[in-house]
């Protein structure tokens, strides 16, 4: 294990960072398990240093009680970076990211606009803002991101390109639970009989991934398909259900290998996305 240092000021994160060394940045909200550990790896394995961010940014919370029970745990969070070969764990203050006075606010257009960010308005705008300002304080050669928010990912490709950000955009794909449900902070506020339901979400996906391989094309057929799975428990409340271009978010009527299957569900008071690409038809 490396010796992981925290630095809460941008000042310490320029002078900690070796004129020669390419840079890779993990942004998280802490509260860190497999898949933020994942992009973490990656980043470790692919630059000289890597920065893991903890920020809780409470402008993109749509509720103050989701912000306020957000699980908050540096010292183990540092541990943890610390395991998947971080060397910096940035944990700027408010005033860091926001300077008294701060007056700013970054619009990504049109990917944007439904499924999560119609269901948490003022949601994406804050992530494009925060992010905008992570990657300017820390000026990677390369920002590690989840497939597992897909759509975010989508939104921060496009604000990169749009606004010449520094570095590159990696994504790294959804790493789940053994029964499939993707890993979330969110997962430990199921009860037992509602985490019992969750991996229905990708019960659902992997149907319609393979209902894809083997030929179907309607994506009308693709979400009837996984809306039935979805049916199966009472607790689970289908949002949304929908085959998406990759790119621009989409619907797609034609299933076409690449496109995305995307879902969001309430189980309990619980609020759970997931999404899977659609495969190659099989010869
Ligand atoms: P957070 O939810 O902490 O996630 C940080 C990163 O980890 C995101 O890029 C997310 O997609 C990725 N991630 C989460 N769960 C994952 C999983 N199961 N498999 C793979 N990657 C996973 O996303 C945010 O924070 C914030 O919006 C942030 C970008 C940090 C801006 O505040």
């Amino acid at each position: 294990m490396r010796g992981t240092i925290v630095v809460t000021t941008v000042a310490e994160l320029r002078d900690r960072r070796g004129p020669r060394d390419a840079v890779g940045l993990a942004p998280t909200m802490g509260a860190l398990h497999e898949g933020h550990l994942s992009l973490i790896r990656r980043s470790a394995a692919e630059n000289g240093l890597t920065v893991v961010s903890v920020f809780v940014n409470p402008t993109q919370f749509n509720d103050p009680f989701d912000l306020a029970l957000y699980p908050r745990s540096l010292e183990r969070d540092t541990e943890l970076a610390a395991s998947a070969g971080a060397d910096l764990v940035f944990a700027p203050d408010m005033e860091t990211v926001y300077p008294p006075g701060f007056a700013t606010g970054v619009h990504v257009a049109n990917v944007t606009e439904q499924w999560e960010g119609e269901s948490r308005p003022g949601h994406f705008d804050a992530v494009a803002t925060v992010v905008s300002i992570l990657l300017n304080q820390v000026r990677p050669d390369r920002a590690y991101f989840g497939e597992k928010d897909f759509q975010q990912l989508a939104m921060i490709r496009q604000l990169h390109r749009d606004l010449a950000l520094p570095g590159e955009i990696v994504a790294c794909p959804t790493v789940r639970e053994p029964d499939g449900l993707a890993m979330s902070s969110r997962n430990a506020r199921l009860t037992d009989a509602e985490r019992a339901v969750a991996p229905f979400l990708y019960q659902a996906l992997s149907a319609m991934s393979e209902a894809a391989r083997r030929g179907e094309r309607s994506s009308l057929k693709l979400a009837i398909l996984g809306a039935v799975i979805m049916k199966r428990a009472s607790e689970v409340e289908l949002e949304y259900l929908q085959i998406v271009d990759p790119g621009t978010l989409e619907p797609l009527e034609v299933a076409a290998p690449g496109a995305r299957a995307i879902i969001a569900a309430t189980i309990g008071g619980t609020r759970l996305i997931d999404n899977i690409p659609l495969p190659e038809i099989e010869a």
